[in-house]
């Protein structure tokens, strides 16, 4: 029962706001007024908290870790619709799911694909991803990875689909101060593209307060592997940013040598280390998000790396180890922005949603190598 200051308090508050809607939870004296946006999306939000997730949108699922992700679904039954307008993407990778050639950003394309498809979830990959280009082009990014990641929760909210898994990054810590690094740790990013990243799990958590939006954001380290037996890996025809497809590169002899950017770092052998995580590991983090939010309302953030680090020379080692090739290299210089450090504390992922990562840096490198070679 209300004792009488809380209802004292429940009616003045309700004067204060006279188009509010007035929710009182009976069992304890908590209350809340809502405007009528809120109340309905809370309302929705509680409808379909609870439901099973079945049918789902996939944007960027074209892409290197949305087509492992979306194959896993299928396997799982999962209805699937993949929304990728293939700037990087390929079409071939998508499967049986059914696919719209399309921007996530397109307000007009989003309300009619809401209102056609029913929707109990969104996974939301599809980003603008060079941390360079986003150095020289924040804007791009600004208006790839945050207006169009608003265009498109409003079109969910909008369509009272109120579950989303968003791809966030390691990208959002910048250079940390302690290693492995965990969740709570302070987010200072060091370029345009960690610092979008975090702008939307931001966006995300206003979302739930405001409009119900329930939400896991994963932060993903350094995503390497492949299936080369389904036909996926990473799109072998764009110029490669990450380090295993270029020491692969350099291995098949596409490139003359590898450029080591800095080997003046504290570190064992003065190289960048880096947490590299199986692609199908994040695909099975994706599942269980998935299974968060089917029983669970709210904001969540996971780190998704292995909690083991290896540098960049390491990663040569193995390549050359894997592959029987000798890998030409030369030191340059660090790379601005480019931490010396970044591994994951993954322990909070574990914990509570029992992933637990089942590929070493072997299968990473043998699969990734199959995959180049193909
Ligand atoms: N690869 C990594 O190591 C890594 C690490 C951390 C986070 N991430 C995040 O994971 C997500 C997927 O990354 P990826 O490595 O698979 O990249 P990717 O480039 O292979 O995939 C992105 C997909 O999104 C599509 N896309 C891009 N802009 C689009 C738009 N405006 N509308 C519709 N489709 C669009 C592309 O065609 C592509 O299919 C990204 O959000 C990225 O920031 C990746």
């Amino acid at each position: 029962m209300l004792d009488n200051k809380t209802i004292s308090e429940l009616y003045q508050a309700f004067a204060a706001s006279p188009n509010g809607f007035l929710i009182v939870d009976s069992g304890s004296p908590s209350f809340a007024v809502l405007p009528y946006k809120a109340y309905k999306a809370l309302r929705q939000s509680q409808a379909n908290s609870s439901k099973k997730i079945n049918k789902i949108l996939v944007t960027g699922g074209a892409g290197y870790i949305g087509s492992h992700t979306v194959r896993l679904l299928r396997e799982q039954n999962y209805e699937v619709v993949v929304l990728d307008n293939l700037s990087t993407g390929r079409g071939e990778a998508v499967g049986d799911a059914k696919f719209i050639e399309g921007d996530f950003s397109d307000r007009d394309l989003l309300d009619r694909v809401f209102l056609e498809e029913r929707f109990d979830a969104v996974m939301h990959f599809a980003a603008s991803i060079k941390v360079d280009e986003s150095v020289a082009n924040p804007a791009k990014y600004y208006e790839s990875n945050v207006v169009g990641g608003i265009n498109l929760v409003n079109a969910m909210v909008k369509a009272g689909v109120v579950r989303l898994v968003f791809s966030s990054s390691a990208a959002v810590y910048g250079e940390p101060q302690i290693s492995p690094i965990g969740e709570e740790s302070v987010c200072h990013p060091t370029n345009p593209y960690g610092e979008t990243k975090l702008c939307f799990e931001n966006i995300l958590k206003w979302y739930s307060g405001a409009y119900g939006l329930s939400s896991v954001s994963l932060r993903y380290f350094n995503a390497a592997g492949a299936l080369p037996e389904a036909g996926l890996g990473y799109n072998r025809s764009l110029d490669h940013t990450h380090l295993i497809p270029r020491v692969l590169d350099a291995a098949l002899g596409k490139t003359s040598e590898i450029e080591v950017f800095g080997n003046d770092y504290d570190t064992s052998d003065g190289t960048c280390i880096r947490d590299y995580v199986h692609v199908l590991d994040l695909a099975a983090a994706h599942i269980l998000a998935l299974t968060k939010l089917e029983t669970d309302s709210g904001t969540h953030i996971y780190n998704v790396g292995t909690g083991r680090g290896y540098s960049v020379l390491e990663i040569i080692d193995e390549v050359m180890e894997v592959t029987g090739r000798m890998i030409p290299m030369k030191i340059g210089a660090r790379r601005a922005g480019d931490p010396g450090r970044l591994v994951a504390n993954s322990q909070k992922i574990q914990r509570e949603l029992g992933w637990k990562p089942e590929y070493d840096l072997k299968s990473i490198i043998q699969s990734s190598w199959d995959w180049q070679k193909q």
